[in-house]
């Protein structure tokens, strides 16, 4: 027996994660299954043109699955544009027919752009709003009539510490994930009295291919022509307070797992930050 007691916790529910063919989400899906949940499973699976690195593919949808499947459990897979609200419903409709139900939403695609205020055009702008704020909206206005029906519900989105804080030439990506914990506060409220929490998630810097990829590593060392791994990890650890560059998805997925869980019952509209202690310097 591998597992510790209570590893069976989400048996019979069934967990929904948007942008979930690789990196954080496919970490979130694999752990929610270990513990239980069927899981559907949708992601764009293509490139955004002001988007600097590349997007999951459908093979990386497919090894989500794959490790879903592994853990024993069910698992619906889809492409679906979170910015598309109609696809989303769909893709939400579909998972509660074919899995039972939807009892936990984690609402977590997203991309990082980095643009100047002076030369940012309306598709960078655009494509990071709508993709990170408006893609949360649809994907809890896709989930509450469900879990307002079964009188149960987890949804968690998944925000940024650039969502409490701020640096230059990251205005719409922070914008748009301050945005999200505004959202998931409102949200909370009204479904306050359905059984439903909604709270944020906050990460630091994440080893994922969101973090490390040629545009972002540039603009760490505009110095160098081609930075490596190596020297990034000194500008990236300065943006957290204890001395590590990057925290590991799993890090995200263990705050998820407790937010989740029955222990958490009591706590809706809050903002868990997994940063490294980047949160020590914000103000409240
Ligand atoms: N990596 C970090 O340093 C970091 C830090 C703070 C917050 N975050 C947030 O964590 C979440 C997960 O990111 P990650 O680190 O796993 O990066 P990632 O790029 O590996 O994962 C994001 C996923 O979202 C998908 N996606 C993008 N646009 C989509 C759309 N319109 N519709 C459906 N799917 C779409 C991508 O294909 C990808 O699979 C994001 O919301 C991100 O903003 C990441």
């Amino acid at each position: 027996m591998t597992e510790s007691v209570g590893s069976e916790e989400f048996a019979g529910r069934v967990a929904v994660i948007t942008g979930g063919a690789r990196g954080q989400g496919r970490s979130h899906a694999v752990a929610l299954a270990r513990r239980g949940a069927d899981v559907a499973v949708c992601d764009r699976c293509a490139d955004l043109t002001t988007v600097g690195y590349p997007l999951a593919t459908p093979d990386d949808l497919a090894e989500t699955v794959r490790l879903v499947e592994a853990e024993g459990r069910r698992c619906l897979a889809a492409r679906v544009d979170v910015r598309d609200l109609e696809a989303v419903v769909g893709f939400v409709d579909d998972a509660a027919g074919e899995l039972g139900s939807v009892d936990i939403l984690v609402a977590n695609a997203g991309v990082s752009t980095m643009a100047s205020i002076d030369t940012m055009d309306m598709a960078q702008w655009s494509e990071t709003v709508d993709t990170n704020l408006t893609g949360v909206f649809t994907s809890l206005r896709a989930a509450a009539p469900h879990m307002r029906r079964g009188r149960w519900g987890r949804m968690v989105a998944i925000s940024s510490m650039m969502g409490r804080s701020a640096n230059p030439l990251i205005a719409a990506y922070a914008a748009s994930k301050w945005g999200v914990i505004g959202l998931v506060k409102s949200v909370a409220f009204e479904l306050a009295h359905a059984g439903v929490t909604v709270n944020a998630i906050a990460p630091g810097n994440v080893s994922t291919d969101m973090l490390h990829n040629e545009v972002l590593y540039r603009i760490m060392r505009p110095d160098l022509e081609h930075p490596t791994r190596d020297d990034v990890a000194g500008p990236f650890a300065s943006l957290h307070v204890q001395p590590v560059p990057w925290v590991e998805p799993e890090e995200i997925t263990a705050a998820l797992l407790f937010l989740c869980s029955e222990g958490a019952r009591h706590i809706t509209g809050s903002v868990i930050d997994v940063d490294a202690g980047a949160s020590a310097r914000f103000t409240a």
